[in-house]
């Protein structure tokens, strides 16, 4: 597995936002990375995420939680020295939109990263995670809330290109080590499985994608998918 640190330990992240920061598992991953930071603000408009978010970082007041769309920042131009977005852009109608706000709070000389899983150049056990993640997402749109499929790697490294950073690095994270039938791990998707089949109640065409997945998982195995983790910084 990559040692965050190789990744971004090369630079202090300063005043740093996580957008669309869900229960904050990004910023875990920037604490184990970065070479230092002062602040860091969470941002999301999910209210359920605020009470696992500040239960994660109790401890540490300089972390924080703040509602807010990614779409319409209250924030001015270029209060940030880091902006980083993980495994959400596909979680919006109008990606171009977020990404457009990041680059406006974010100061000329500032770090962007961009983190996200992708759909294709899987194995078959990551493959199992992508078609999972991809009925997930159906059922969330069943139950009206904005999920799309994942996006292809190339269509990925084509939104960050557009950014025109400087200094830009493309990482291709793939970690398929583990036993892929780890039963602590399947036991675990199991109970996120029947969740899911749960909430697609009325849709028998959805429960009965899961059930295939869930056998899918059994027999192929499930790794994490493949990820680009994209660094480049502001012009300017
Ligand atoms: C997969 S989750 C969070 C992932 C998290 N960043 C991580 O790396 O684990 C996607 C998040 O996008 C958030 N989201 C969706 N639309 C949003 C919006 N307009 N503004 C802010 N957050 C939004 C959702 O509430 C959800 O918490």
């Amino acid at each position: 597995m990559t040692n965050p640190q190789d990744l971004i330990g090369h630079f202090s992240g300063g005043r740093v936002l996580d957008v669309a920061t869900g229960s904050g598992a990004f910023i875990h991953f920037l604490l184990e990375g970065l070479k230092g930071y002062t602040e860091i603000i969470g941002i999301d408009t999910s209210e359920r995420a605020a009470a696992p978010f500040a239960e994660a970082f109790k401890d540490n007041p300089r972390i924080r939680f703040e509602p807010m769309d990614a779409t319409l920042m209250q924030f001015p131009d270029a209060s940030f020295d880091t902006v980083c977005i993980s495994n959400s852009l596909h979680h919006f109608d109008h990606p171009e939109a977020v990404l457009s706000e990041m680059l406006r709070v974010l100061r000329p000389g500032g770090h962007f990263i961009l983190s996200e899983m992708y759909r294709d150049r899987q194995t078959e056990t990551q493959m199992t995670h992508v078609l999972l993640h991809h009925w997930w997402a159906a059922v969330d749109r069943a139950c009206g809330i904005v999920h799309h499929d994942t996006y292809s790697r190339e269509q990925l490294v084509g939104m960050f290109t557009g950014l025109g950073l400087e200094n830009p690095v493309v990482h291709h994270l793939s970690d398929t080590e583990d036993d892929p039938k780890q039963p602590e791990n399947l036991t675990g998707l199991e109970s996120v499985i029947d969740r899911y089949i749960q909430r697609a109640e009325g849709h028998p065409d959805l429960q009965a994608r899961g059930e295939v997945l869930r056998q899918r998982m059994h027999h192929i195995g499930f790794h994490g998918a493949a990820s680009l983790l994209a660094i480049g910084t502001k012009t300017g």
